[in-house]
């Protein structure tokens, strides 16, 4: 018999998306656009900002939102331990230190109440993670911030959309930063999306995400175009194509309903999963709206060994992951400032039970019922 596969992801594109790519590609002008422009138009509309800049990458997002804000070495960006690569080593090109913080059992995202012990004189923000698309308390995290006259970027990028009491993340910090990578929310192939109130920042990010060359270089091809342009600093490679917006602004129009096919499949693993001893399942505040970018369960690993799980669910074809390595596990942080495991014992603790179901807008009941035997059968 065929063995059965599950993929971890399975992106949704649809064939009108095809369609507007392939018109891009004839049209004779790849590169940032009308349809990079008119992208963030509609995102900042999403998500109740007011300017949105779009990127090659959400790691662009953030560097930019720290170059916007002026983070200078030495400085510090509290940020939680859980959460990817990209968070912090965005801090750490600025010989800036990422100051690491533990983690809320219930949502993964950064514990607010042990923020304000880690503010030194050195501190400029403070970096909250929406995990797997939950956002975190942001009342508490903005407070926090006015008191201590901080900037909050918020690494958005499982949230496509999320809400926060009401507000949708995007609305709510000073810079929030997106990512459209291939297995996010809505996809770009890779692609990312900074969004602010504030235009100063906003002209900053957009002059530093085309080499830092001066704002009129953006049209220097057009009819009205000139040739002439002046590096105003040493910027980056970070904008978006048109091939990629394309894309994008479909994703977008179809983002509400890739939401709706997560969220009754999320529903769907609460009910299979329910009652499996040793098994914690991921939770949904009362007022938070999740994006259900990842569906993270937990095991109690004196009852159930992780690792021996996620062999076993790869042995029947069903692929995993593990959200995430806490960072100071890692060499790289571990070694440069002296972390030890139990640094962060709420993190630490949850990561080694951690394991990621295959979670996407098309997985089907069967599928997730295939995902939900297996578990079962190997907890009992
Ligand atoms: C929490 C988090 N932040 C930032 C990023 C970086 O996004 P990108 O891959 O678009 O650069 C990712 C990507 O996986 C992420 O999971």
């Amino acid at each position: 018999m065929k063995q059965k596969t599950i993929p971890f992801y399975r992106p949704v594109i649809s064939e009108k998306s095809v369609k507007a790519v392939a018109k891009v590609m004839r049209s004779g002008w790849l590169t940032t656009g009308k349809y990079a422009q008119e992208f963030e138009k509609r995102f900042a509309a999403y998500v109740g900002g007011k300017y949105a800049l779009a990127l090659n990458s959400g790691t662009a997002a953030l560097h930019l939102a720290l170059d916007a804000i002026g983070l200078k070495a030495g400085e510090e960006v509290i940020l939680p331990t859980t959460t990817f690569a990209a968070s912090a080593e965005v801090v750490e090109y600025f010989n800036a230190k990422p100051v690491l913080c533990d983690v809320r059992r219930d949502t993964q995202n950064i514990d607010e109440t042990k923020i304000e012990r880690l503010i030194t004189k050195r501190t400029r923000a403070i970096m909250p993670v929406h995990f797997g698309g939950h956002p975190c308390e942001m009342n508490a995290v903005m407070r926090i911030a006015r008191k201590h006259r901080l900037v909050v970027i918020e690494d958005a990028a499982h949230c496509t959309p999320a809400y926060y009491r009401k507000r949708p993340v995007g609305s709510i910090g000073h810079i929030t930063c997106f990512s459209f990578y291939a297995n996010k929310c809505i996809t770009t192939g890779e692609g990312g999306m900074a969004v602010t109130e504030n235009r100063r920042w906003f002209e900053r990010m957009k002059m530093m995400s085309l080499h830092g060359l001066s704002r009129d270089a953006w049209s220097r091809y057009d009819k009205k175009g000139s040739w002439y342009y002046e590096i105003l600093d040493r910027g980056y490679k970070y904008n978006m194509t048109d091939v990629a917006a394309a894309l994008g602004i479909h994703q977008l129009e179809e983002s509400n309903g890739l939401w709706d096919r997560r969220r009754k499949a999320v529903e769907r693993y609460h009910r299979l999963l329910k009652g499996i001893p040793g098994l914690r399942l991921p939770a949904e505040l009362p007022h938070c709206k999740s994006a259900w970018h990842l569906y993270s369960i937990r095991v109690a690993p004196a009852q159930i060994n992780r690792d021996k799980l996620i062999r076993f669910l790869a042995e029947a074809g069903i692929k995993t992951s593990v959200h995430f390595i806490p960072l100071h596990l890692h060499p790289f942080y571990r070694n440069k400032y002296g972390y030890q495991e139990k640094d962060f014992p709420v993190a630490f603790e949850s990561f080694q039970g951690s394991i990621t179901l295959p979670l996407f807008p098309s997985i089907t009941e069967k599928e997730q019922r295939y995902v939900a035997d297996k578990i079962r059968a190997f907890c009992s």
